[in-house]
């Protein structure tokens, strides 16, 4: 059976080349190799934006009908609207009664965006508790790899947090708690003390220290101790990490190599900065927008010379051209041998180019709103197959299943 892939993004509507280059061209090459779960992640949108509901709906089908102009083939990936499995919220809340506050507060996204979105009231109970909702969104199809970039890298590890907690409490085999007494017996009474410090302060604060001193126990005891047997150590090891049997999977951050696409003006790419290019702008828009570009700031004359480096055209060109028109751009710029449009117009190409196959298939997309609607209906009762069978094990592990 091929692993699961597990990814969500939030509906902003139709999307733009940032997009695309940095996540979804990642995600249509994944759908060869891996069982893909691709999610709208609507409820993600309203902890930031829940003043704003009358766009969403507008924005998640322009969304998904992006993804399968991009090439996500819903033959191939199952694609789905969080809003529509309540079992996410199930999850959510369940999980909720034993997660640490701490492990939410210390979230890095969480003091970051409050102060890049300081417009908006973020000191919401939603807000604080999103990156726990995405851990369920992610354990509840027990995927095993999650695509996301540098920025959410730290949610997965929340995500392996909270699943490593749920199996702990419980997911532990019945006679776990008397067996890993034994195994503690054995050790001399300040190692098992020491060992005991460690083991709490890793499940409380998850401190990479205290973990390797409890590692550094369980190896002192089979270098040193009579009688200590392998079992015991995987016993205690499985006790200092809080991993019982595993009901949730810890999934693993799928970090691959994306081309970084900045925006026109050479920040972030972002519709809400105006520097973006949309992946269905029609060509003459896509000229326009480049053409109007930035440029290296000392190419005020056609004849004074430029850096490509201090270009953002040039990280353009460095998605999209072959090694012989880099060559001539480097060249040209540094010689003022070619002008700023001339160096424009291969990048404007190549873009265009690159979206045709995505207008033809969203045209028919666009012409056919139900077909869209079908795809989604499809995708969600997939989703909610695998989503139900998860909550009857947690519900059964919890003491739940009456
Ligand atoms: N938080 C992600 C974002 O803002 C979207 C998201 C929600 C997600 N749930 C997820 C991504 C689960 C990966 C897995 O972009
Ligand atoms: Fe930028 Fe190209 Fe002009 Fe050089 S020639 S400044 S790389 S647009």
């Amino acid at each position: 059976m091929r692993s699961r892939v597990l990814s969500g993004m939030r509906p902003t509507g139709a999307l733009h080349l940032g997009h695309y280059h940095g996540a979804l061209k990642n995600w249509v090459r994944l759908q060869d190799e891996y069982d893909c779960f691709y999610f709208v992640a609507d409820w993600h949108a309203l902890t930031t934006h829940y003043e704003e509901t009358g766009v969403i709906e507008q924005n998640v089908y322009d969304m998904v009908i992006d993804w399968l102009a991009a090439g996500l083939d819903p033959e191939k990936s199952t694609i789905f609207i969080q809003s529509r499995l309540p079992e996410h919220a199930e999850l959510f809340t369940l999980l909720a009664m034993g997660t640490p506050l701490g492990w939410l507060e210390r979230v890095p996204t969480y003091k970051d965006q409050i102060e890049k979105l300081k417009d908006r009231d973020l000191a919401t109970y939603g807000f604080l508790g999103y990156p726990l909702l995405q851990a369920a969104d992610i354990l509840i199809y027990k995927a095993a790899w999650v695509p996301v970039g540098e920025d959410q890298a730290s949610h997965v590890e929340l995500t392996r947090e909270v699943a490593r907690r749920f199996n702990h409490l419980y997911g532990r085999a019945a006679n776990f708690e008397a067996q890993t007494k034994a195994a503690l017996a054995k050790l001399p009474k300040d190692d098992a003390r020491y060992f005991e410090r460690q083991r709490k302060a890793f499940g409380e604060t998850g401190s990479a220290e205290a973990l390797a001193k409890g590692e550094a126990i369980v190896a002192k005891a089979a270098a040193q101790l009579e009688g200590w047997t392998e079992a015991d150590g995987e016993l205690l090891l499985g006790h200092l990490k809080g991993s019982g049997k595993s009901i949730l999977t810890e999934p693993q951050a799928l970090h691959t190599e994306v081309a970084k696409l900045p925006g026109l003006d050479g920040a972030k790419m972002s519709k809400s900065y105006g520097n973006a290019v949309l992946m269905r702008d029609e060509p003459e828009v896509v000229a326009k927008k480049i053409r109007g570009m930035a440029t290296d700031p000392a190419r005020v004359r056609r004849t004074d010379p430029g850096e490509p480096e201090k270009c953002p055209v040039w990280q353009f060109h460095k998605v999209y051209s072959d090694e012989a028109t880099r060559d001539w751009v480097q060249q040209g710029c540094r010689s003022a041998g070619i002008g700023c449009l001339d160096c424009k117009q291969p990048v404007v190409d190549a873009i265009v180019r690159e979206q045709q196959p995505w207008r033809e298939r969203a045209a028919a997309y666009t012409a056919n709103p139900k077909q869209v609607h079908w795809i989604v209906e499809m995708g969600t009762e997939r989703a909610r197959t695998v989503a139900r069978q998860t909550m009857k094990d947690v519900r059964a592990a919890m003491g739940l299943a009456y």
